[in-house]
């Protein structure tokens, strides 16, 4: 009988414990997609202004677009004179009830001297919301030995998805903090969630995204400003190869145009919904099947890449 007892308590349990997790990952994929309002950016940010890293192509140009379109001024931050201009023509075409600056700066630089002469020039405007966006990978997945470029490239990948963040957050954080208000959204990675092969530094860089905005957010999110990390899977832009769009792989205006639609919905998620769904699908899955669908798909991108550069040698 106290068997019996025992073995109805233990179903009992994990029934409960699966209907827990089944509960969580449709709130996680439906709660800032589906059931939340956006929310009133303006409010939350306390300023006119927004700056935008790795502004000039794919999700930091749409960023700052869709930012424009709702009525921010916009800063862009990027490494390239001449699509810095471009940008900020394109958008005062588009949007020309804003005021538009920008600020070259090659974020392979860690310099904290040079990083300060950034941030002086950032601080001189009211930044109600900044979106750390930059960030690099490798030509294709490889060992870390092997990586191309070797040791130059891995320093570049580490400095230039670190950095950022941490140096743009602490410098402008002091005019949020005394306006008790401000939005700091820093743009991850899926490639965070778990350690993957042959993406060592760039996976490893993406988990710091994920862990420092979850303690930046312990410091500073009862002073009024929020703090989210984006993890994103698939969008079709330059770094991603220029793949074809499709359900799983929207293009970076419809991206970032869901994912500023999560600001104060969510402080931890991929950005949009169909993402979401690859990323709790994901999550359900044991490492190492995980581990060999990376494999494969890295070896897929190696090839890609490969065949790319024989392309333009020949051409
Ligand atoms: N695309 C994806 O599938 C995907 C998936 C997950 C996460 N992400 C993350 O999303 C973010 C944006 O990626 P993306 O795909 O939009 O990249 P992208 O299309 O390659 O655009 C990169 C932007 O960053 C700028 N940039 C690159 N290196 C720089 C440097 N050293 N200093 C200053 N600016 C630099 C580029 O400026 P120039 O044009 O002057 O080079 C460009 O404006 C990254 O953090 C990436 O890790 C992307």
């Amino acid at each position: 009988m106290d068997l019996q007892w025992f073995a109805a308590g233990a179903g009992a349990v994990a029934l409960l414990f699966i209907f827990y997790h089944f509960i969580r990952v449709l709130l996680n994929i439906l709660g800032p997609y589906v059931f939340s309002q956006p929310i009133d950016l303006k409010k939350k940010a306390g300023a006119p202004w927004a700056v935008v890293t790795g502004a000039t192509d794919g999700i930091g140009k749409s960023y700052s677009f869709e930012l424009a379109r709702r009525g921010f001024n916009i800063y862009l931050v990027s490494r390239t004179q001449s699509k810095l201009e471009q940008t900020k023509k394109e958008i005062l075409q588009q949007y020309s009830n804003v005021e538009v600056r920008f600020a070259t700066y090659d974020f392979t630089n860690p310099s904290p001297a040079d990083y300060q002469k950034l941030l002086d020039k950032l601080n001189e405007v009211n930044i109600g919301i900044l979106i750390n966006n930059v960030g690099m990978f490798f030509e294709y997945p490889d060992v870390l030995h092997e990586i191309q470029g070797g040791i130059e490239t891995l320093a570049n990948v580490a400095v230039v998805n670190i950095l950022p963040p941490t140096l743009l957050s602490a410098g402008i954080l002091p005019q949020m903090v005394s306006r008790k208000a401000g939005i700091i959204v820093n743009i991850g990675s899926a490639a965070g969630a778990v350690p993957m092969a042959k993406w060592s530094v760039y996976s490893a860089s993406k988990k710091y995204i994920s862990w420092l905005t979850a303690t930046l957010r312990k410091e500073y999110g009862h002073q009024g400003i929020i703090f989210q990390t984006i993890t994103p899977l698939m969008v079709a832009t330059k770094m991603a190869g220029s793949p074809d769009t499709s359900f799983f792989c929207p293009t970076s205006d419809a991206f970032a145009k869901s994912a500023l639609n999560t600001i104060g919905n969510s402080s931890d998620t991929t950005g949009y919904i169909t993402h979401q769904l690859e990323y709790e699908m994901m999550n359900l899955m044991p490492e190492f099947i995980i581990d060999k669908a990376v494999i494969r798909s890295s070896a897929k991108l190696r090839e890609a890449a490969l065949a790319k550069k024989e392309e333009k040698l020949l051409s």
